[in-house]
C-alpha cells in the first residue's frame, strides 16, 4: 500500500485514475485540485472515506505542497490548464499553473526525496502529415504549436533538468486523446454528445479531416499505474491504444449512434494553428513494460460514453451554456 498524491484529481483524466486507483489497488489517495471551472467534486463523489481525501488548493502554493509531500510516497502530477481554444483566448493561467506548478512539484520533490510522474500529452510533439506513415515515438523532437502545447513541452523539460541535475526520480507519460465519463463538455466528443442531447447540431473545426488518436481515460490510468509501478526514473513513455480517426468520421460515428442523421453537423471557423495529426506508437510502454489496453474498440468505448452522458445530465448541464456562449462568440 502507497500514499499517493494526485494534483488535478477532481478534473477529467485524474478522477478517472483516483476512481481506478481505488478499485484496482490498495493505495490511499489524496487529491490536490485548485478546483478550477475544469474540477468538479462530483467526479470523486461515493469514494470511500479512509482511502481518499480532497484537499482544495492551488499546485503553485509551495508551502501547501510542502506540508503534503511529507504525509505521501509517491505524487501523480494532473493539474494543469488543458484546453487549447481555452490558451489561445487567455495564455497567462497556463503559463502560473502548467510552467510555475510544475516547478513548484520539482522543487518539493527534490526537498522531500519524491517520487514524482508526470502527466504529459503528445501535443509536445506538433503534428504530422495525414499520410506520414511515422508516429510519434519517445525520440520525436519537440515542436509545440499552441500556448497550452507549449507550456506543457516547457513543463515537460523542467522534469528532465530536475532529473539530471538535482536527481529528482521523476517519470514522464506523453499521452493522446482520451475519451470517457467525467470530460468537461468544452472538449471535442462531450461537446457533440451534450450538444445532440440538447438538439443543437454539432459544430466542426474547419474541414473535419484534423485526425486525433484515441484513447479510454481507463486506460490510461491503468498505463500511469505501470509506468508508477514499473518505469524506469528519469524515462519517458508515450500512451496511445492505435485510435486514429478523423474528427468528421467521430461527428458522424456519434450522431448515428444517437440515432440522427450523418450528416446533422455544421462546419464552423477552424482553431487557429490547428495541428493536422497526432499518432503515438506506444511499443515501449507495451514490450519493456508490459502494458495493454483494455478497450481497444473506439467504437464501443464511444457507445458507453453515449450512455454516460445520457445519464449524467446533473453533472455536465451546469457548465454546457456557458461553453456555448464562449463558442458562439467565436464563432464555433
Ligand atoms: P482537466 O482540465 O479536465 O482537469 C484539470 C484539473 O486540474 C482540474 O480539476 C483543475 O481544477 C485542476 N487544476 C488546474 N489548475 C490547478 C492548479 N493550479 N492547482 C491545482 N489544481 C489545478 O484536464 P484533463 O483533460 O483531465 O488533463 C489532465 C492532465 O492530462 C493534464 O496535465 C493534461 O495536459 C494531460 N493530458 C490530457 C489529455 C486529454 O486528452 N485530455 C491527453 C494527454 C494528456
Ligand atoms: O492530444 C492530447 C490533447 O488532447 C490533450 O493534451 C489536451 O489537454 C486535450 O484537450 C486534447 O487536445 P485537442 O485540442 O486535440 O482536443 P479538443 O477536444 O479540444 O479537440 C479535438 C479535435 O476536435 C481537435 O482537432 C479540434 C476539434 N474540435 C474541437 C471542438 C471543441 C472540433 O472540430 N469541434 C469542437 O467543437
Amino acid at each position: 500500500m502507497a500514499r499517493l498524491l494526485v494534483t488535478g484529481g477532481a478534473g477529467f483524466i485524474g478522477s478517472n485514475f483516483v476512481h481506478h486507483v481505488i478499485e484496482n489497488t490498495d493505495h490511499v489517495v489524496t487529491v490536490l485540485d485548485k478546483l478550477t471551472y475544469a474540477g468538479n467534486k462530483d467526479s470523486l463523489a461515493g469514494l470511500p472515506e479512509d482511502r481518499f481525501e480532497l484537499v482544495v488548493g492551488d499546485v503553485a502554493n509551495a508551502a501547501l505542497v510542502d506540508e503534503l509531500f511529507a504525509d505521501h510516497d509517491a505524487v501523480v502530477h494532473y493539474a494543469a490548464e488543458s484546453h487549447n481554444d481555452n490558451s489561445l483566448d487567455d495564455p497567462r493561467p497556463f503559463l502560473d499553473t502548467n510552467v510555475i506548478g510544475t516547478y513548484t512539484l520539482l522543487e518539493a520533490a527534490r526537498r522531500h526525496d519524491m517520487r514524482l510522474h508526470h502527466i504529459s500529452t503528445d501535443e509536445v510533439y506538433g503534428d504530422l502529415a495525414l499520410d506520414d506513415p511515422e508516429r510519434f515515438t519517445e525520440t520525436t523532437p519537440y515542436n509545440p504549436s499552441s500556448p497550452y502545447s507549449s507550456t506543457k513541452a516547457a513543463s515537460d523539460l523542467l522534469v528532465r533538468a530536475w532529473v539530471r541535475s538535482f536527481g529528482v526520480r521523476a517519470t514522464i507519460s506523453n499521452c493522446s486523446n482520451n475519451y470517457g465519463p467525467f470530460q468537461h463538455v468544452e472538449k471535442f466528443i462531450p461537446r457533440q454528445i451534450t450538444n445532440v442531447i440538447r438538439g443543437i447540431r454539432p459544430k466542426l473545426y474547419g474541414t473535419g479531416e484534423n485526425v486525433r488518436d484515441w484513447i479510454h481515460a481507463d486506460d490510461h490510468s491503468s498505463a500511469v499505474l505501470t509506468v508508477l509501478e514499473k518505469g524506469e526514473i528519469g524515462e519517458t513513455y508515450l500512451i496511445g491504444a492505435d485510435g486514429e480517426e478523423n474528427n468528421r468520421d467521430v461527428v458522424e460515428m456519434i450522431l448515428e449512434l444517437m440515432g440522427e442523421p450523418r450528416d446533422a453537423y455544421d462546419l464552423v471557423t477552424d482553431r487557429p494553428g490547428h495541428d493536422l495529426r497526432y499518432a503515438i506508437d506506444s511499443s515501449r510502454l507495451r514490450t519493456e513494460l508490459g502494458w495493454r489496453p483494455q478497450f481497444p474498440v473506439f467504437r464501443e468505448g464511444l457507445e458507453a460514453t453515449i450512455r454516460w452522458y445520457r445519464e449524467n445530465e446533473s453533472w455536465w448541464a451546469p457548465s454546457k451554456d456557458g461553453v456555448e456562449a464562449f463558442y458562439a462568440s467565436k464563432g464555433q
